[in-house]
């Protein structure tokens, strides 16, 4: 199975982001996966709105706003106007997430939905048919560099089944690198966001076709 690889860029050089942004694409990632962080929901804060337009216009490959922020609703058409393709909140943030996924894609995006370690898959359930995407939290968010969780793989597993034949991408973020990679894309998952992984490395299109080396394809 060809798996797409999505380099987050809360691991990249702030100083210098358009750069990285053109860095990423230029050395072949599928998706660019932005990390938007609040304080509140995740203990750590990065960007908003405003930075991702900023960097809009930089690459026409596809933005994977992962919003670890509390709530989310309020704020989903800020995030589609400023150049969102697929937007992915948590089961956790909101109280009402069938809602949430209806009004992304009601501004004409990709709707995510993402799970921290601790939340079991059952959450999804009732909201596949409003799905284009699930996240699996492979560490608890807020920051690059953790390890990877290895429990999350029976997760990542049974929710490659629940999706079944539906067109639903199945995305794992943290702590995936040469030597998770392998085993979270056996356990099913198709997207791949690698923070560390990509950034450590000094020639990105090396560290990218590492990844996709060490997952056979
Ligand atoms: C963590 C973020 C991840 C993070 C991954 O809260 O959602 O996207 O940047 O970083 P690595 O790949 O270094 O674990
Ligand atoms: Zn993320």
């Amino acid at each position: 199975m060809s798996v797409k690889i999505a380099p987050s860029i809360l691991s990249a050089d702030f100083a210098r982001l358009g750069d990285e942004v053109r860095a990423i694409d230029a050395a072949g990632c599928d998706y660019i996966h932005i990390d938007v962080m609040d304080g509140h929901f995740v203990p750590n804060l990065t960007f908003g709105p405003p930075v991702i337009k900023c960097i809009r216009p930089v690459t026409a490959k596809v933005f994977d706003v992962h919003l670890m922020i509390n709530p989310a609703q309020p704020y989903l058409e800020q995030y589609a106007a400023a150049g969102a393709d697929i937007i992915t909140v948590h089961a956790e943030a909101d109280a009402h997430l069938d809602r949430s996924l209806q009004v992304i894609r009601s501004l004409g995006k990709k709707a995510g939905v993402s799970l921290n370690p601790s939340t079991p898959e059952s959450v999804i359930e009732y909201v596949l048919d409003k799905a284009d995407l699930i996240l699996v939290m492979s560490v608890n968010p807020g920051f690059g560099g953790q390890k990877f969780i290895p429990g999350q793989l029976d997760k990542i597993k049974r929710i490659r089944e629940m999706i079944g034949g539906r067109n639903i991408e199945l995305e794992v973020d943290g702590g995936v690198n040469l030597e998770t990679v392998k085993a979270v894309v056996d356990a099913g998952a198709d997207v791949l966001v690698a923070g560390s992984a990509v950034f450590n490395g000094d020639d990105y299109r090396v560290s990218i076709g590492a990844l996709r080396a060490a997952t056979g394809g």
